[in-house]
């Protein structure tokens, strides 16, 4: 079997065929998809029915895991969260982020992958910010490039939510205070290929440092809108056993919140990353 990629856009995203999750997967072939991941931003993986434990091997190949701070985990796998939304557990990713950008070195990448789904909907949107960066003029990019924002962690995880319920009161405290807001440049240098992206995203980020309020509500509310342009994002139509794996440097992505009162489940491992520059 040898690993293909089909592009999905011209710019962003394609679905991998010729490997297997399930099994451990050679170097040689986890250098290619490292390889794809860094040319699509967006990797698919169609029917890949994946174990927790298969997950987090396959993740762990791409560096060290991250446990997320606040949302449901595996109790007896950390590494894997756990998206369970339904009546009971509203859904709260339908929001443009990139993931855990209120740390000071936000993850690398995530792995997705779908357990159970409604009947329609529930699909996820990617957008790619070298593209939404690239396509701004170069008057723009001047005055974005030198800018830092501040991430603030309450921005996606209000108190309301997830201090008021005395079963996760405690650890989303602990998180808040452990996590104070971070600054990040709004520009941000992919480490490996040396492309800009947008570093700004709604889930996360509050403020552009230096500029007066308005100034920096309309540069964001800009921005925001700018990085979700259909020509820089691909939306994914999920079927069971799917795993999707981006690089969460150069991308943001959307969960549509369409399904209710259907359930869906999603495990995702996360792969640590680093500072920003
Ligand atoms: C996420 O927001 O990290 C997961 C996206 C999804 O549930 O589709």
């Amino acid at each position: 079997m040898s690993i293909l990629f089909k592009r999905i856009t011209p710019k962003t995203g394609a679905i991998v065929t010729g490997v297997d999750l399930t099994k451990p997967v050679s170097a040689g072939d986890l250098k290619i998809i490292e390889q794809g991941l860094l040319e699509h931003q967006i990797l698919f993986f169609r029917d890949q029915p994946v174990t927790p434990q298969q997950q987090c091997d396959f993740a762990r190949f791409f560096g060290d895991l991250h446990i997320h701070p606040i949302y449901p985990v595996l109790p007896e796998l950390p590494e894997i969260m756990v998206i369970d939304t339904h009546e009971g557990f509203l859904p709260d990713n339908d929001n443009w982020h990139t993931d855990v950008t209120f740390s000071q070195t936000p993850p690398l990448a995530g792995i997705l992958a779908a357990k159970q789904l409604p009947s329609v909907g529930g699909d996820t949107l990617w957008a790619n910010t070298v593209a939404a960066y690239d396509a701004l003029s170069a008057p723009i990019q001047k005055l974005l490039d030198g800018l830092t924002a501040v991430h603030s962690v309450s921005k996606s995880f209000p108190p309301s939510r997830w201090a008021n319920d005395p079963d996760t009161k405690e650890r989303y405290e602990r998180a808040v205070a452990k996590h104070p807001p971070v600054n990040h440049p709004v520009v941000r240098t992919h480490p490996v290929t040396g492309k800009k992206g947008l570093f700004v995203n709604h889930g996360f980020t509050t403020r552009i440092n230096g500029l007066s309020d308005a100034e920096s509500d309309h540069l964001l509310a800009f921005l925001f809108a700018h990085v979700s342009r259909p020509e820089f994002t691909i939306r994914w139509n999920w079927q069971v056993n799917d795993i999707a794996f981006w690089d969460n440097r150069i991308t943001q992505h959307y969960a549509v919140a369409d399904y209710l009162p259907e359930r869906r489940i999603m495990h995702r491992a996360t792969v640590n990353g680093d500072k920003p520059f």
